[in-house]
């Protein structure tokens, strides 16, 4: 298959219509999308991500009216949610309605919900009759892809169509929130919305983004979003490798030279690290060096959806 890339609605609109992929732009990363009612598209997704099929997926539509077709009732407080950060990158877990394909969902009786921000997805949702199931447009268990390159270094061949919205203004995926009955509101995926924002709004929230005894913990397998070489967290006054490449967030290490370094945020601005933080996962792994070193983010905001990825990304012993 010859994978293209631009920026023509009609063009992925009708191959999404004849139940092909297209990757999609959204504010958070790149998605895989096929028609979300189509198994049979849907299990092109999992072929070309080679993703496990007990990894369910997030479904895509373009307004709570065409979410309601295939959910049952929303709890008040996820609509609340919903109308506080969507179009955004927030994903409600809701009850689904028989018309989402168990494949979509791998059996759960739940379904991974958002509205995503980004114009170009939005004007093709509005295109479609049905919503799009879309998980990260990368090879399973790999960086996020934060540009339209990006996707094609993992999925040329495996793709019709890549539509072209230029570089994620979050550059993170989205948080997931679910709720479980009898209990608090629970944080399954720290993300582009931090716990702090959600918890003004509904209340306290568990957050339980490790559990991965729990079979419904998303995306959440030991490693993930990883790159190539191995990704070390700096530990204090450990000896800094000479053949490593440094992450930092805002300021370079005295002793080595810069080249080596990569800086997320001048600022310190933890918007700007996020939005940052895949192409530069992306950048130190193909440097040539034999290691990546990170740095964490102070544990708040966006800062702990950052040290997340980079906590999974790296090599544990
Ligand atoms: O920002 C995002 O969320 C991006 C863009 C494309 O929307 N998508 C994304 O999809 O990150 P993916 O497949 O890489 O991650 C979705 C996660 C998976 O880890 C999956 O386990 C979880 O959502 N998930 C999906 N449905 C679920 C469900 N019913 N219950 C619990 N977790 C679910
Ligand atoms: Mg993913």
């Amino acid at each position: 298959m010859n994978t293209t890339t631009g920026h023509d609605l009609a063009k992925a609109a009708h191959l999404l219509n004849t139940g092909e992929l297209v990757a999609i732009p959204t504010e958070t990363v790149y998605g895989l999308a096929a028609n979300a009612l189509d198994p049979d598209a849907v299990l092109k997704i999992f072929e070309a991500k080679k993703r496990p099929g007990f990894d369910p997926l997030i479904v895509h539509a373009g307004s709570l009216e065409a979410i309601r077709h295939f959910v049952e009732a929303i709890p008040p407080a996820a609509l609340l949610l919903g109308e506080s950060f969507w179009p955004g990158p927030l994903t409600i877990l809701l009850r689904k309605k028989p018309v989402i394909p168990d494949l979509v969902t791998s059996g759960l009786d739940t379904v991974a919900v958002r509205i995503p921000a980004h114009p170009l997805t939005a004007q093709l949702l509005d295109m479609l009759d049905f919503p799009l199931a879309a998980p990260s447009a990368n090879l399973f268990g790999q960086v996020s892809p934060t540009r339209a390159a990006h996707v094609k270094d993992q999925l040329a061949g495996k793709v019709a169509y890549i539509l072209d919205g230029g570089d994620c203004s979050v550059g993170l995926e989205s948080t997931i929130v679910g709720f479980p009955e009898n209990e608090l509101p629970t944080i399954y995926r720290l993300g582009g919305i931090p716990v702090e924002e959600i918890e003004a709004v509904i209340g306290k929230v568990e957050v339980r983004p490790h559990s991965s005894s729990n079979p419904q913990a998303p995306g959440m397998l030991k490693s993930h979003y990883a790159p190539r070489k191995p990704l070390f967290i700096r530990e204090e006054g450990q000896d800094l490798p000479e053949n490593a490449s440094y992450l930092r967030f805002s300021d370079y290490l005295p002793g080595i030279p810069a080249s080596r370094q990569l800086v997320l945020s001048k600022e310190k601005d933890f918007r700007t690290a996020a939005r940052n933080l895949f192409a530069a996962l992306r950048e130190l792994d193909s440097a040539d060096t034999s290691s990546i070193i990170a740095e964490l983010l102070p544990d708040k905001g966006l800062g702990r959806a950052i040290n997340d990825r980079l906590r999974r990304a790296s090599v544990r012993e």
